[in-house]
């Protein structure tokens, strides 16, 4: 049996449509998890929520608590995760309000607690495709079910934030072939793999990267992208959650 998460970022603090039954707080040997862990009913299936960043307080990036997020939704009995992620884009088809499924990562990420390898316990998960295809699949034929257009791939590269990048940075990344940015695929992805979870990304570009635009990047810009993409997001997981 599968249980799906919702891991809700930026713009998305809470599922509508979702019937919840029970809102948990619980807490995992790493500590508590972002917010209670909201679980309910979307149509037919059964669906657990979390807000990555907090509900009401938002947490930066770098102190969310990924270990717990994850150790909580597997201790909840969750297999399936699909990761909500706001963006910039660097690939210039990527622009702002792009819906994309990201088939790569590179991590920039440092300093995070970012592994469930305890001392003497080390694993070493295969991490050679990051992402879920049977996930991701799922994704993209509810994009099309939708009637939504989504980039069916994409390399997402995970900085450290909370500071956006400097445009330099943004080259560098485009030259290792990454095509969008952000900063909470990572560790996320990876500890959702030492979980044995399987995890998936949809991410809304909110923004032109540093340097990939005219000016400065601005909130107002970004929130104005997340007003006009959030619809699309919910529209696709509702149908990602109807079959
Ligand atoms: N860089 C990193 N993270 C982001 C961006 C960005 O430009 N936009 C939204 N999240």
């Amino acid at each position: 049996m599968s249980l799906i998460a919702i891991v809700g970022g930026t713009g998305l603090t809470e599922l509508e449509g979702l019937q919840i039954t029970e809102s948990l707080a619980v807490t995992t040997r790493y500590g508590a998890p972002s917010a209670p862990l909201e679980f309910g009913r979307f149509g037919q299936r059964d669906v657990v929520f979390l807000a990555r960043h907090g509900k009401g307080h938002r947490l930066p990036p770098h102190q969310v608590n990924y270990r717990a997020n994850i150790a909580a939704l597997r201790d909840a009995g969750v297999t399936d995760i699909i990761a909500v992620n706001a963006v910039g884009g660097i690939n210039s088809a990527m622009g702002a309000e792009a819906l994309v499924i990201p088939h790569q990562i590179v991590d920039y990420t440092w300093g995070r607690e970012f592994t469930f390898a305890d001392e003497g316990n080390v694993i070493h998960v295969d991490f050679s495709f990051p992402y879920t295809e049977e996930l991701r699949h799922g994704l993209l034929a509810a994009a099309d079910k939708a009637g939504h257009f989504v980039h069916n791939r994409g390399v997402y590269a995970a900085t450290q934030g909370p500071r956006l990048e400097t445009a330099a940075e943004v080259d560098r990344l485009e030259k290792d072939g990454c095509d969008i940015v952000g900063m909470t695929g990572m560790p996320e992805a990876s500890l959702a793999r030492e979980a044995g979870l399987n995890y998936a990304c949809l991410a809304l570009v909110v923004n032109m990267a540093a340097g990939r635009s005219d000016g400065i990047i601005t909130m107002a810009e970004i929130e104005l992208a997340l007003k006009n993409g959030m619809g699309r997001v919910r529209s696709l997981l509702a149908q990602f959650l109807s079959t």
